[in-house]
């Protein structure tokens, strides 16, 4: 019996590596044999499963990224290779601002604490996915890492589902809150004002600081509480059309007694028959919002709001003289909880909740931005642009 034994190699179609083929037949040459059937299975089971699988070497490099990983990252794996993950498919900083090489870094000397790890990235268009990692080391001949093999499932809508039901919580829970506290402040108010007898000097000092206690914390509940609804999407706008003027004296009298005590001016420059269409109480919050910060942080001058139109769209700004705003703490503001270390911070009370929550309000309801200038000791502009016309109630 006599056979022929062929052996090829062949640069396979798609890509990967050089493939060995072996082709046995016999003497009328009609049986065929692939040494290479195992391997395609094998190469399509990594290429197609639906987990993104990469290597990358311990300074960064991407040395192979599956179909399936091309595919979600919108990358030719001739882009991707060679190239950096950071940068490529690990943005330079995360959402919240924090930079990513570190932990690129952290990952390559230290891997078992980054065996399994939940991470933000980045498309090629710049969107950003969330990934849940396992990464393994692949040592190399002389006990270094040669690579690390990563393999990782997108998490990105299973996260949001999350998020949506922690701010669920989040908001009824709050709203719980607030039917005890209601009670302690009316209780409380009531016996400050010698409406349950006599009160001595302690007694009404001590209740005096529980007042004051028990309306911080509403106003943390109730700004809590409408961050949560907005970020569980359960605040739609409601339009209307109004005149801007109209707002603005609203908001003027929220902080007209504090203007007063402080001898501050408070100045609008606003056409008086300059009509928009928006939600009208929550635009109304954000002036609020913007108003009482610029009363807070001013000691001499006063507040001056005025308004224009920029390509179609309506622009508020509220500026103030006052302490302003380091340029590199400006990212920080829109940050929640955070307050600027000032000579009045101590003095000014505050949750550092309320131009998270303004920005929110303006970027999700209102459909438009914030943006701010300033300088240290000169004062602050907060501008809030919005659509003059806010199309009917959101999707
Ligand atoms: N007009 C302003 N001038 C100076 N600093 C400001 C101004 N508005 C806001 N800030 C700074 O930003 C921080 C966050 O503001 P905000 O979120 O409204 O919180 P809060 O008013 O409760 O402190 C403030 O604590 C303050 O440090
Ligand atoms: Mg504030």
């Amino acid at each position: 019996l006599q056979f022929r034994v062929q052996i090829a190699a062949q640069q396979p179609p798609a890509r990967g590596t050089l493939l060995a083929h072996c082709f046995v037949s016999d003497t009328q040459g009609t049986k065929y044999v692939s040494g290479t059937a195992l391997e395609k299975e094998y190469r399509d089971l990594v290429e197609n499963a639906n987990v993104v699988m990469l290597r990358w070497t311990p300074d960064g490099k991407i040395t192979f990224v599956n179909e399936f990983g091309l595919k979600l990252f919108g990358y030719s794996e001739r882009e991707l290779v060679g190239q950096h993950v950071v940068g490529s498919i690990v943005p330079e900083t995360d959402s919240s601002g924090r930079e990513l090489s570190p932990l690129i870094q952290g990952i390559c000397s230290d891997p078992h604490k980054f065996e399994h790890h939940i991470n933000e990235n980045m498309c090629r268009n710049g969107e950003r996915i969330w990934i849940s990692w396992t990464n393994r080391l692949v040592p190399d001949a002389k006990s270094g890492i040669k690579e690390i093999l990563s393999v990782g499932s997108e998490i990105t809508e299973r996260l949001k589902e999350m998020e949506r039901l922690k701010s669920i919580f989040i908001a009824s829970m709050s709203h719980e809150l607030l039917t005890p506290l209601n009670s302690i402040i009316g209780f409380t108010g009531m016996t400050l004002q010698g409406l349950s007898g006599d009160l001595n000097e302690e007694q009404r000092d001590n209740l005096s600081r529980s007042y004051q206690a028990s309306k911080h914390l509403l106003s943390l509940i109730t700004d809590v509480m409408d961050i949560s609804k907005i970020e569980a999407g359960r605040v739609e706008a409601v339009p209307e059309e109004f005149g801007l003027i109209e707002v603005v004296d609203d908001a003027f009298d929220t902080v007209r007694s504090e203007i007063r005590e402080k001898g501050l001016r408070l100045t609008a420059d606003i056409p008086e028959n300059l009509r928009i269409r928006t939600d009208r109480r929550r635009l109304l919050q954000c002036l609020i919002n913007l108003l009482t910060n610029a009363v807070k942080f001013t000691e001499r001058g006063g507040v001056h709001v005025s308004s224009s139109e920029v390509d179609g769209q309506l622009e508020i700004s509220v500026s103030d003289t006052g302490i302003g705003i380091a340029e590199e703490d400006v990212p920080k503001l829109f940050e929640p909880f955070e307050r600027l270390e000032s000579h009045l911070r101590i003095k000014a009370g505050g949750t550092g909740l309320g131009l998270y929550l303004t920005k929110k309000l303006v970027t999700d309801i209102l459909r438009g931005a914030v943006k701010v200038r300033s300088k240290v000791g000169e004062g602050s502009t907060f501008i809030i642009r919005i659509p003059k016309a806010l199309q009917g109630a959101q999707p």
